[in-house]
């Protein structure tokens, strides 16, 4: 196990689509899996992308808290986040390779986000508010989940690494582009990546 440097915005390895994983059971592959999700919890982040710590590699893990999903939920009572049974509570730990994303859903919500890479920013980004995602595991066997709100959020913020994109370039409004300490108000639910 080992912490891993994380690479910032501005290194080029943050902006180059990542290849495939050939083998997703080499050890290799398991070793970086164990490092970044180390890594992953030492900084605090919800997601991290493997470009992230220098390997451009289609391989992401995440875990969403329970209590951020919640949030949303109540965020969103009455609305469209009531009745999808993936919204009811946390996100358990997951390593995705080669995470392909379907939208399932023309409606876009905006929402704060953070990450690993830009540290100490946030900013405004509208995502797919509804999408189905697959990807294989660490035994080559794959996986299936929809997703919507926060957690379609995190997973469309995280497969964006993959394809060399981070959030700056998806904000659409400037203004709601700053450091997090000078964002005060009214932008508490930020995550982040
Ligand atoms: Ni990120």
């Amino acid at each position: 196990m080992a912490l891993l440097k994380i690479a910032r915005i501005g290194h080029p390895v943050l902006r180059t689509p990542a290849i495939k994983v050939d083998d997703p059971k080499s050890p290799e592959i398991v070793a970086l899996a164990r490092d970044m999700i180390e890594t992953m919890y030492d900084a605090n982040g919800t997601g991290l992308a493997a470009p992230q710590v220098h390997t451009s590699l289609r391989m992401v893990v995440f875990y969403i808290e329970g209590a951020r999903v919640n949030y949303e939920r109540s965020e969103a009572a009455g609305g469209h986040m009531a009745n999808g049974s993936e919204d009811s509570g946390a996100i358990p730990l997951t390593v995705m390779i080669n995470p392909e994303i379907e939208v399932l859903s023309d409606d876009v919500e905006a929402g704060w986000e953070g990450c690993l890479s830009v540290p100490g920013m946030v900013g405004e980004v509208a995502r797919h508010a509804h999408i189905r995602y697959k990807w294989l595991d660490l035994d080559g066997n794959s996986h299936e989940r929809e997703a919507k709100g926060f957690h379609a959020r995190v997973v469309q913020h995280e497969c964006d690494h993959l394809d060399g994109i981070l959030y700056p370039s998806r904000i659409a409004d400037m203004d709601k582009f700053g450091f997090n300490e000078e964002m005060i108000h009214g932008q508490q639910e930020v995550i982040e990546e």
